[in-house]
């Protein structure tokens, strides 16, 4: 079983590292390149290339900033 560390970032995406597979809703995946080390996903809704983060979410005032809780 692999262990695939998944952040999510103050303000930010979810930041996932690689290899990962993402697919669509009907299953296509998309093309991740090979030398990316992680990748970010888009949780503030603003990207321009969804579903991956491209920054926009610094200039659309998204904030969000959540916390596992302890134990
Ligand atoms: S989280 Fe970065 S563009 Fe949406």
């Amino acid at each position: 079983m692999s262990n695939i560390r998944i952040r999510i970032r103050d303000n930010g995406p979810i930041v996932i590292e690689t290899p990962v597979t993402i697919a669509d809703a009907e299953g296509n995946q998309f093309t991740i390149a090979a030398d990316k080390p992680v990748i970010a996903l888009c949780r503030c809704g603003a990207s321009a290339n969804k579903p991956f983060c491209d920054g926009a979410h610094r200039n659309c005032g998204f904030e969000s900033v959540v916390r596992a809780a302890p134990g």
